[in-house]
């Protein structure tokens, strides 16, 4: 491990202008730099370098952050691994602490297996390009299927013969241990566990080979297609995604994956310039997955063949990319097409026109799939409508979930209040089960005389985002603030319901306190973006969720009623640990729209917003959460409402619908006043 000590002279010697100029093309405007920034697609530069306060920032994007920050995002670098990165440009010896042994004695064991990896796939290749077998059976077959030689490297590709014991001699003549060929399954009895097959190289995110697949030429053989690398010390397989290496810095880029079954057909969209795919090798997807493709962008569009028996199938296993909020969008390719074979066959212009005209939100797809299914038979619907309510349970994001609602009541011709109800009764089933879990988890736990939870892993992670020029405790362990830990929806014990879920909102006002409370909102009149905010949700500051956005929007607006404007050092001199925090985390996250609030508002955002757009912002923001907040009193007012009925309370009942009434001429002048269009009642 490396000593803090070191860690900080790294920290101090990195310039955000060296290591940023090492990927992009820096110009100096005034005392920073602009270029092209390297985390989204752009023609006109937006990302910024401040020498000064040593950090970047994109104006298009929102990213921002220190040196270290800047390696781990765009390179997908470990805190470690950035640390030594920039050691090694500024040449400074890193001090190394002693580890345990037994830490060693792992990582040492983990290094030469990816070493005698890599050995087996440079012999694959070398079979595969450079002997007369190779060349005649394994290169012709992938030549056939139109795959060039830069593409057969990238994806590391090759061939084993059929001779048994090729690589098992090769890999002993060269050193490496008969032990390792048989853990990593490559070698069993001295005999190779891949022959007769071509070879596809399975990358981890750092480019390094954890394992293989061999796909079997020969036709009308009782052998598997495929056989994989069993799981070991590097391969964890429910955590790998096919092409995610030769992927990352598309799907980044496109903010989008696509996902397809194959990997051919990986390769060959790859190939064809349609570089932002991974595949899921068939099987059903897993949280390690949904996790690791949450690394690289929120948005997944799922490729699935045309004549799939199995499309029903392969609905289930979607829920996992819902439950960790990703937004998933699926295409059906033409009948008989997979991914590889359609584009083949159309083109790559015409296969992305398809794309983007036939992709469609899961949910709706997975509804009228069903609902088509189950055509007028009345309980079949019921139990149509049953499934997707509970799908949509598995929706952490409320915002998003409030949105899916209003367009399935809409669509469904149902009772708005009737799929909330719904919905509301399979989140509390899931919470139930998911409590029974912890329950028995912390069982078990009690039993083996509990772990320690903290793996260090978290200052990490922390590190990077610290920001220079905060003032402050950077060397107490922060930890995330509670409440943002509550949105990102993670295990949710306290996933907030459906009627209580707007810390979201919540948290994105602190954002844009933090970020743009200092600048005017009008100049003339001397209004701060801040007193502006404050001003305009201080009636609604009981109906806050979460307690700790609350606070902080409590505290700013007693700065601003002082007459002082809250300035980013302000934020940061918060004698308050957890409110500083919070702020520190809002300045440096990136800041984006649901998209969900476009289609919901109908509104004319892009999905990130410039920074210089602040104002607009905080207009479009207040407009937003306070539609929000009436929407819920309406909606919990609908609901008593319909108690009130059945139980004849008539007196009580008429006060409450002259509620919504009010609620209604609300939500309309509310409409009317930012120009656009009133909601769906
Ligand atoms: P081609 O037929 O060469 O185009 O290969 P493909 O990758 O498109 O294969 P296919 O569409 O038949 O299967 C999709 C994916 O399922 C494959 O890429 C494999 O990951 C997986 N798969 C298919 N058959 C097998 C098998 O027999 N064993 C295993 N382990 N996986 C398989
Ligand atoms: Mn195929």
């Amino acid at each position: 491990m490396i000593t803090e000590d070191s860690v900080r002279e790294v920290i101090d010697s990195a310039r955000i202008e060296d290591v940023v100029g090492d990927f992009v093309n820096l110009r100096r405007r005034g005392n920073n730099y602009t270029g092209l920034c390297p985390f989204h697609n752009e023609k006109t530069p937006s990302f910024n370098v401040n020498p000064a306060r040593n950090i970047y920032k994109c104006f298009g994007c929102g990213v921002g952050g220190d040196p270290v920050k800047f390696l781990m995002e765009l390179e997908q670098l470990s805190f470690p691994d950035a640390i030594k990165w920039i050691a090694g440009k500024y040449n400074i010896q890193l001090e190394e602490k002693e580890v345990s042994q037994e830490v060693r004695q792992e990582l040492q064991e983990r290094e030469s297996l990816l070493i005698t990896n890599d050995f087996a796939r440079s012999y694959f290749a070398d079979q595969l390009l450079h002997t007369e077998e190779g060349k005649s059976i394994g290169l012709s077959y992938f030549k056939q299927r139109g795959f060039r030689k830069d593409t057969i490297e990238t994806f590391g590709l090759g061939y084993a013969s059929t001779q048994r014991d090729g690589l098992y001699k090769a890999a002993t003549a060269a050193g490496h241990k008969e032990e390792q060929l048989e853990k990593l399954g490559l070698v069993r009895n001295r005999r190779d566990f891949f022959f007769d097959r071509v070879i596809f190289t399975i990358h981890n995110v750092a480019g390094k080979p954890i394992a293989f697949a061999g796909r079997i030429l020969k036709q009308n053989v009782k052998a598997p297609k495929y056989v994989n690398s069993p799981e070991t010390e590097i391969y964890h397989k429910s955590d790998v995604l096919y092409g995610m290496y030769q992927a990352r810095q598309t799907v980044r880029k496109l903010d989008l994956v696509y996902m397809v079954e194959g990997y051919t057909d990986v390769i060959s969209l790859y190939q064809n310039g349609i570089k932002n795919v991974v595949a899921t090798s068939g099987t059903s997807l897993t949280s390690g997955q949904a996790r690791l493709v949450k690394r690289f962008t929120e948005n997944v569009t799922l490729l699935y063949d045309g004549d799939k028996a199995g499309i029903k199938a392969a609905l289930r296993g979607v829920d996992v990319l819902l439950t960790n909020d990703l937004n998933v969008r699926v295409v059906v390719l033409p009948g008989g097409h997979d991914p590889d074979s359609y584009l083949q066959e159309v083109g790559t212009t015409s296969f992305e026109t398809y794309l983007q005209g036939t992709a469609r939100d899961f949910l709706f797809f997975k509804a009228d799939l069903l609902l088509e299914e189950a055509g007028d038979d009345v309980s079949k619907r019921t139990e149509a409508i049953r499934d997707v309510s509970s799908t949509l349970a598995l929706v952490n994001d409320p915002l998003k979930r409030a949105g899916y609602l209003q367009q399935f009541s809409a669509r469904l011709g149902l009772d708005e209040t009737l799929l909330v109800n719904l919905v509301n009764k399979a989140i509390g089933d899931r919470r139930k089960a998911q409590r029974k879990e912890q329950e028995r988890e912390a069982r078990r736990e009690r039993r083996t005389g509990g772990g320690n939870t903290s793996d260090g892993a978290h200052d990490d992670d922390w590190a990077g985002l610290r920001e220079p020029g905060w003032a402050g405790d950077s060397d107490t362990a922060p930890e995330a603030p509670p409440a943002a830990r509550q949105d990102s929806g993670a295990p949710a014990t306290e996933a907030p319901s459906l009627s209580a879920g707007h810390s979201f909102q919540e948290r994105y006002l602190v954002e844009l306190l933090v970020r743009h409370g200092h600048q005017w909102y009008d100049e003339e009149a001397g209004v701060t973006i801040a007193a502006y905010l404050t001003s305009n949700v201080a009636d609604l500051l009981q109906s806050f969720d979460a307690p700790a956005y609350r606070d902080m929007v409590v505290a700013v607006t007693e700065r601003v009623r002082s007459g002082q404007t809250p300035a980013p050092s302000w934020y940061a001199s918060q004698p308050d640990l957890a409110l500083r925090k919070l702020a520190v985390d809002a300045a440096v996250s990136p800041y984006t729209y649901s998209p969900n609030w476009k289609e919901m508002y109908g509104l004319h955002l892009t999905q990130k917003l410039p920074e210089n757009n602040h104002r607009l912002a905080a207009e479009t923001f207040l407009y937003i959460f306070r539609m929000e907040k009436i929407e819920r009193k309406a909606r919990e007012n609908a609901t008593r409402i319909a108690e009130l009925e059945r139980e004849g309370k008539l007196d009580q009942l008429r006060t409450h619908l002259k509620v919504q009434m009010k609620l209604q001429q609300l939500r309309a002048d509310l409409a009317r006043e930012l120009g656009t269009v009133v909601l769906h009642n």
